[in-house]
C-alpha cells in the first residue's frame, strides 16, 4: 500500500536540501554578525501559550490536541510567543536588551496553496527589552540586510498599529473588539470593516482614511486626522534612523498584521520579482508586549520572522552540485579493499568521497561514478599499491596520472 504525504507537508530532495542549508547558514551567519545568539524551543507547547493573547479563535488555525495525560497542547504556529515564554522562564536576568535568533518549523492549519504550507519554517530575531526607535530601526535594518545579502528583489512596507489603536481607542472601541477590527484590516475586508464600525455606532471614516495612507506624505496627512499622536512622533524618529541605516521602505499605515500582540511599529516584506504568486509576503514583524502575559515583568520587544520556505524559493543559488571523488578498488581482494578503505578515509578528511558498497566490478563502479557526476576517480590497483601509488583520473577529460596519495590529495586540493 502506498502511503501519501500529509496534505500541506513536503519532502525535500538532496538538491533542495542543499539550497535550504545554504540559505540557513547564510541567515545564521548574518544574525551572528549583528550580535544575536541562537535559541531553540520545543515543537509543541501548552495551547494556552498561543490562545492567551489571541483568544480561542486561533485554535481553529492550530494543530491542537490532548496528550495521554489530558494536557491541552498545540504544535507551535509561530515562534515569538515561545521565545518570550523562554525569556520569562530562563533569561529574564540576562543583560538588556537580550538579542536572540531562531530557526524552526511551525504548523498552521491553513488551506495549502503555492508557497503556503501546513508545516513551514521560520527564521526570526527578537530584541527583548526595548521598543525604542533605535531597537526597531536595528531590527528592520537586519531584515533589510538579509534581503540585500541574499540578493532578493523585495519591498519593505512600514506601518504602526499603535496609530490605528489610538484612533480606535479614541473612538471608544473596546479592546475585545479591537482584535476583530485589526483582523479585518489585515484581511483587507473593507466592507465588513465599515459594517462592523457602523454596528458599534462609530464613524469609520477616520480609520478608513488612515489605513489608506501610503508614501512620503502619509505622516503629514495622518497628522490632520490625529493631531497629537505619540505613535506619529515615534514613527518619525524611526524614519530618521532608517535613513541613517540606508534602509529603503514604503510607508503603509494600513498594515495591521495577522497576529494580535503588536502594539507599535509593524513591517512586512514582499517579494517583488514575481516568483511567489499570491503568497509573496516573505517577512513580517513589529513591536509587541507579551512578557507580562506569561508571568514576567512588562517588557517591550521587537522582532521579525522570515518565511524560510518562501525565502529559499526565491533565492538564486549560483553554485552547482559539490565536486565528488570516487575511490575505485580494481579488484575485490582483501588487500586492495583494505588499501581502498584506508585511502578513502584519508580523502574524506578533505573531500566528498564515495566508495563502492555493492561489491561491483570496476566498470560498474565507473558507470556509477558517471551517474552521480563524480569529478575524479582514485583507482586503487595491486600494481599501483606495489609502487606506493594510486591512479588519479579526471572523469571530465579522461586524463590520468599515477601519483602518490600525498600528491593526489595536493592535486585535488588545488582543483576542488
Ligand atoms: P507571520 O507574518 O505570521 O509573523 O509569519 C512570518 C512569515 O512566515 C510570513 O511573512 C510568511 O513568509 C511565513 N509564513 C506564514 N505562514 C506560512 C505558511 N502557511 N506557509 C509558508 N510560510 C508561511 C509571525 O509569525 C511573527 N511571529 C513574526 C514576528 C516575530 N513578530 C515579531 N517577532
Amino acid at each position: 500500500m502506498r502511503i501519501e504525504r500529509v496534505k500541506g507537508t513536503r519532502d525535500f530532495l538532496p538538491d533542495e536540501m542543499r539550497k535550504r542549508r545554504r540559505v540557513e547558514s547564510k541567515l545564521r551567519e548574518i544574525a551572528e554578525r549583528w550580535g544575536y545568539e541562537e535559541i531553540s524551543t520545543p515543537t509543541f507547547e501548552l495551547a494556552e501559550l498561543f490562545t492567551i493573547k489571541s483568544g480561542e479563535a486561533i485554535l481553529e488555525e492550530m494543530y491542537e490536541f490532548r496528550d495521554r495525560s489530558g494536557r491541552h497542547l498545540a504544535l507551535r504556529p509561530e515562534l515569538t510567543a515561545p521565545v518570550i515564554r523562554l525569556y520569562v522562564n530562563e533569561l529574564k536576568m540576562s543583560p538588556k536588551p537580550t538579542k536572540v535568533y531562531y530557526f524552526g518549523n511551525c504548523f498552521r492549519y491553513e488551506e495549502p496553496q503555492r508557497a503556503r504550507y501546513r508545516e513551514f519554517w521560520q527564521f526570526g530575531a527578537e530584541i527583548i527589552g526595548s521598543d525604542r526607535p533605535e531597537a526597531e530601526a536595528e531590527i528592520i535594518a537586519l531584515a533589510y540586510s538579509i534581503i540585500k545579502e541574499l540578493n532578493i528583489e523585495a519591498e519593505l512596507h512600514l506601518g504602526h498599529v499603535g496609530l490605528i489603536r489610538e484612533i480606535l481607542r479614541g473612538a471608544g472601541v473596546s479592546d475585545a473588539m479591537m482584535s476583530r477590527v485589526m483582523r479585518l484590516i489585515d484581511k483587507g475586508a473593507r466592507d465588513e470593516l465599515m459594517e462592523l464600525m457602523q454596528s458599534m455606532g462609530i464613524d469609520g471614516d477616520a480609520l478608513m482614511h488612515i489605513i489608506d495612507l501610503r508614501g512620503e506624505a502619509a505622516i503629514e496627512e495622518a497628522r490632520h486626522i490625529t493631531a497629537h499622536s505619540e505613535s506619529l512622533e515615534h514613527l518619525e524618529q524611526l524614519q530618521q534612523l532608517l535613513e541613517y541605516y540606508g534602509v529603503g521602505y514604503d510607508l503603509n499605515l494600513g498594515i495591521a498584521r495577522g497576529l494580535d500582540y503588536y502594539t507599535g511599529m509593524v513591517f512586512e516584506i514582499y517579494e517583488s520579482g514575481d516568483k511567489l504568486g499570491a503568497q509573496r509576503q516573505i517577512c513580517g514583524g513589529g513591536t509587541y508586549r507579551l512578557a507580562a502575559l506569561f508571568g514576567g515583568d512588562d517588557t517591550p520587544s521587537t522582532g521579525f520572522a522570515f518565511g524560510f520556505d518562501r525565502l529559499t524559493e526565491v533565492y538564486c543559488m549560483d553554485e552547482n552540485e559539490p565536486k565528488r571523488v570516487i575511490v575505485v578498488p580494481v579488484k575485490n581482494e582483501p588487500e586492495v579493499l583494505q588499501a581502498a578503505i584506508r585511502i578513502t578515509s584519508r580523502l574524506r578528511a578533505h573531500f566528498n568521497t564515495y566508495l563502492d558498497v555493492m561489491h561491483r566490478s570496476m566498470s560498474d563502479q565507473l558507470a556509477y561514478a558517471n551517474a552521480i557526476h563524480a569529478s575524479y576517480a582514485v583507482i586503487v590497483g595491486k600494481r599501483e599499491l606495489g609502487e606506493g601509488k594510486v591512479t588519479l583520473r579526471d572523469l571530465e577529460t579522461g586524463e590520468q596520472h599515477k601519483i602518490t596519495l600525498a600528491e593526489c590529495i595536493a592535486h585535488l586540493k588545488r582543483e576542488i
